[in-house]
């Protein structure tokens, strides 16, 4: 018998649907673990649950199917179509899509929290999996503030969603996974599990949860370089980041409120890490040409002794799908050791894979390696850590 689900908010997707043919790939051999933390040392010898154990199912929106997700990947060169023609990863994605709902569209009520409940109950008792993880990599939302004024008691909180409270779908699925105990992974920067009373509702039935949003590029970047200007002291007067993309994210992050909530969590790490504001600015430009290659390009300007002003230019282009499903598996897999060991509440040791980590401010990358590994291999002394 299976023993880990893995549930896929926004299964038809790209990151979704990659994440899923990536994994049967991966579990039959057809791709090596290329962009996996967790299958290289230190962690090869972790107890992780093995690939072969997991089952899978998903909310999307309605009239999206999962063939066509992967064929997306394929005329977008970010899958082969050995790959994904191979009888593996077929037969992965058509079970799948037998547990594929209806997700929950913007936003959610009582009602909505009740369905997504019942579909994740359904799921776990028809498999007969154990544990399930809920991984959300639905489009970006826009920020909300009324979310964040409901009660922080998780009681309270139902009962204003009884009473009529709406939240932003991310926080429906979060709120029916943690209730049921299941552990929630936000790899978007929308609301998801980040309010009090599901914090508080994650420790009562003793799930664990992580995120936000995925860090795969820039943002990993800044994370490596910014420490690197702060140990040397030269002085970061602006920081200019742009993003040219065409993929969907693109075209719904060029909704402004959507923006605005990516753009808000790629400035977070910057201060955080240099200790002072330099002048920033995060571009988002959606040109649907450039599909899923993303190009990125940032501008520093600095200042060294003297004031000499200096500039540092980088461009990179990258498959963002390819950079993010990896991180995806990891997650999961790492999360549902979590559970399994009886760790509960935000899983702050996770901070590595977020571009927004809950439950941590650490945002240096060497950093939360560190962290990651002490936390997973407490026994490995300081010497052999990679
Ligand atoms: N690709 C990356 O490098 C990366 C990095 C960090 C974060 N992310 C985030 O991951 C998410 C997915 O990215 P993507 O490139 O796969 O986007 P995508 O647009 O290809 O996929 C999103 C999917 O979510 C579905 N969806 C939208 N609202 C939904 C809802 N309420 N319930 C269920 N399904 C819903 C859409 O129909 C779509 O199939 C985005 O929020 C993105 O910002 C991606």
């Amino acid at each position: 018998m299976s023993s880990f689900g893995l549930w896929i908010v926004g299964a038809g997707g790209h990151v979704g649907a990659f994440t899923l043919a990536g994994w049967h790939a991966l579990r039959a051999g057809l791709l090596p673990p290329t962009g996996l933390v967790t299958t290289a040392p230190p962690f090869e010898t972790l107890p992780l649950g093995a690939l072969e154990d997991a089952v899978f199912g998903g909310h999307e929106l309605p009239g999206r199917s999962l063939a066509e997700a992967i064929e997306r990947l394929v005329a977008e060169r970010i899958l082969g179509r050995e790959v994904a023609e191979a009888a593996a990863v077929r037969d992965g994605v058509a079970a799948a899509q037998r547990e594929l709902r209806e997700g929950v569209v913007d936003h959610g009520g009582w009602d909505d929290v009740q369905r997504v409940r019942t579909d994740l109950d359904g799921f776990r008792a028809r498999t007969g999996v154990t544990r399930v993880i809920v991984l959300n990599v639905a489009s970006t939302e826009a920020d909300v503030a009324d979310a964040a004024s409901l009660p922080r008691d998780p009681d309270a909180f139902v009962a204003a969603l009884r009473a009529g409270a709406r939240l932003p779908a991310s926080a429906v699925y979060a709120l029916a996974a943690l209730d049921l105990g299941m552990g929630y992974v936000n790899f978007t920067p929308s609301t998801g599990s980040d309010l009090p009373a599901l914090h508080a509702l994650a420790l009562a039935r003793g799930a664990v949860h992580a995120g936000a949003d995925g860090k795969t590029g820039q943002t990993l970047l800044k994370t490596v370089l910014a420490p690197m200007f702060a140990i040397r002291r030269l002085r970061v007067t602006s920081w200019v980041s742009h993003n040219i993309l065409g993929n969907e994210d693109g075209r719904a992050l060029h909704d402004p409120g959507r923006r605005a909530s990516k753009q808000r969590s790629k400035r977070a790490p910057l201060a955080a890490i240099l200790g002072y504001e330099p002048e920033s600015h995060v571009g988002i430009d959606y040109v649907p040409s450039y599909g899923d290659w993303k190009l990125a390009w940032d501008r520093i300007v600095f200042a060294g002794f003297g004031g000499a002003e200096m500039t540092l230019e980088l461009t990179w282009r990258g498959s963002d799908t390819a950079l993010a499903a990896p991180l995806c598996i990891d997650l999961v897999r790492l999360v549902e050791l979590a559970q399994r060991r009886g760790e509960r509440g935000v899983l702050a040791y996770l901070a590595l894979f977020f571009k927004s980590p809950l439950g941590a401010s650490e945002h240096r990358l060497d950093r939360q390696w560190q962290a990651l590994v002490r936390h997973l291999l407490p026994e490995l002394p300081a010497s052999e850590v990679p």
